[in-house]
């Protein structure tokens, strides 16, 4: 399976994905990493692992209908048939998720359908379910449509809260989670196909 993966800033999700195709644990390939963010950590991450990265932001294009049609163009053209936002920061549009024949899913730092939605995102996240005095949170990954964090969930795990939690402490027990649950559910959703 041909992987796009979707990236804005450190790209740990990112290498995750791209270390388990190239040990064999994921039959795939990351063909393509595609970042908003040209300082991205996973921009770094690319170039060391050897993959192909495309920037694109507003800064270099503007106008949103010509984004997207980049993003569509370089999903088509190099035949991804999975793309996986793995701490992507932006919203993929309609005409992007139309056009694309593949699968979409996103990795999201909380038990959704919990905090989920416009403005949830990395930290925001783990400091809104400590104020709320949560003892439980977790890690999603779910299909992307057109509404923030609604798609269907494929797969879910928890992480437990201590008393000292802070929500740095809460994102560094998050990542290991997450690495596991992407991978892992990449690999269900090749093997359902094969
Ligand atoms: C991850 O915690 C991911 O769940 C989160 O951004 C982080 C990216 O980490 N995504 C979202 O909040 C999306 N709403 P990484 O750059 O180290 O992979």
């Amino acid at each position: 399976m041909r992987i796009a993966v979707f990236a804005s800033h450190n790209g740990s999700n990112f290498q995750a994905i791209a270390e388990a195709c190239k040990s064999g644990r994921i039959k795939g390939e990351v063909t393509l990493l595609i970042c908003n963010n040209k300082k991205s950590q996973a921009i770094a991450r690319a170039k060391n692992l050897g993959i192909q990265f495309f920037h694109v932001s507003e800064t270099l294009e503007p106008n949103e209908k010509k984004r997207d049609k980049e993003i569509s163009s370089l999903l088509n053209e190099h035949n991804c048939e999975l793309a996986v936002l793995a701490g992507y920061m932006k919203k993929l549009s309609s005409a992007v998720i139309d056009s694309f024949n593949g699968e979409i899913i996103n990795i999201h730092p909380s038990l959704l359908p919990k905090y989920g939605g416009k403005g949830m995102y990395g930290l925001a996240v783990h400091k809104e379910v400590l104020r709320n005095k949560e003892y439980l949170s977790g890690v999603t990954v779910h299909r992307v449509n057109s509404e923030y964090d609604k798609g269907e969930i494929l797969s879910q795990q928890t992480i437990s809260i201590c008393e000292s939690e802070t929500p740095e402490s809460l994102a560094e027990k998050a990542r290991p989670v997450e690495h596991h649950l992407i991978v892992q559910t990449i690999k269900e959703i090749i093997e359902e196909k094969e």
